[in-house]
């Protein structure tokens, strides 16, 4: 039998490096693609410019595209906005204009979001089938999946919608406990809007039982869902702090974020009952424990 080879485009960020390092400890080989090569392993890309190292392409089994300009660090201005969406269109377009390279090519997985539904409906919880809100991530989202089924021709496709990840080397923790540290933390808006979230550990995990078990579709990358409130008071637990703010009232926040503020704002509970269905079993579900392990 050949050796799997799985090219992870974007493998350099926050969830990228940890999904190589496990994929890598579980024998598989690794490469990755990026604007800035550093590694061994690295491989030069630049889908703005048409620029590609062709040479790793006739190697892939399996490709991972965890590609997009952040969606929290800037106000989405028209421009941002623009940005936000190109960068995680591009790159899947550039990658599939290179398929017939890719000829040991079994499986394409992309990074999708889960903030994609009516965000208006905080009652339901919400199944892959669900249909899509109408909001700007919801249209970033249900083009980023449309972009990724494009390699349906070639191979088996899935879209793993990722909710915020526990990770104590950045994301939504780095950006929360720095308040709470400060004694400047509180709740945002009712502090009632849910917050599905995933412990690093569990994401690879995930992905690896993606690859492992051949799923296809889209799958909901979500451990649990705790309300702001809740993620906000058990994060303090954890850092041994108290939060003694009232709740940032809704309008201060819009004012502070502009229409990002929905992602702090607008949540909405997300199931994990169809990966849950297909045999994969969480480490990390219960929200205390996880952060504990990731911050305590
Ligand atoms: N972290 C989370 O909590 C979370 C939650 C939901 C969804 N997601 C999604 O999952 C994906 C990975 O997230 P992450 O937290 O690992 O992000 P990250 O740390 O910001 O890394 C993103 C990677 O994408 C690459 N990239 C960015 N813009 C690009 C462009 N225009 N062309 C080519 N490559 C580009 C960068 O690689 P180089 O600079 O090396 O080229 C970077 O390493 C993103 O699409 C994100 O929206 C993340």
């Amino acid at each position: 039998m050949q050796s799997k080879f799985i090219l992870i485009a974007g493998g350099t960020g926050l969830i990228g490096k940890r999904l190589a390092d496990y994929l890598f400890e579980k024998g598989y080989n690794i490469g990755v693609l990026t604007r800035n090569p550093i590694a061994s392993n690295h491989y030069y890309w630049n889908p703005e410019k048409n620029e590609i190292d062709t040479s790793v392409l006739e190697k892939v089994t399996h490709l991972v595209n965890l590609t997009g300009e952040s969606i929290a660090s800037q106000r989405w201005s028209v421009k941002r906005k623009e940005v936000l969406v190109d960068s995680r269109i591009k790159p899947i377009a550039f990658l599939y204009s290179y398929v017939s390279q890719m000829t040991r090519l079994q499986h394409f997985i992309s990074a999708s979001g889960v903030t994609c539904f009516d965000v208006t409906n905080e009652n339901k919880i919400f199944v892959e089938s669900d249909p899509f809100g109408v909001d700007f991530l919801s249209k970033v989202v249900q083009q980023w999946e449309k972009k990724a089924d494009l390699f349906q021709s070639h191979c088996l496709v899935s879209k793993v919608r990722i909710s915020p990840v526990l990770d104590s080397k950045g994301g939504i923790i780095h950006t929360m406990k720095k308040p709470i540290l400060l004694g400047l933390g509180s709740s945002l808006g009712s502090g009632n809007q849910w917050m599905p979230w995933i412990h690093q550990k569990d994401l690879s995990a995930l992905f690896y039982h993606i690859i492992t078990q051949q799923l296809e579709g889209v799958f909901h990358a979500v451990a649990s869902n705790n309300t702001n409130k809740e993620f906000t008071s058990t994060l303090a637990k954890v850092l041994n702090r108290k939060i003694v703010l009232p709740n940032l009232p809704k309008p201060m926040a819009k004012i502070l974020f502009g229409e990002m503020a929905t992602l702090l704002l607008d949540g909405v509970q997300i199931s994990n009952s169809k990966i849950i269905d297909s045999g994969f079993v969480f480490q990390f579900d219960d929200l205390e424990s996880a952060l504990y392990q990731v911050v305590g």
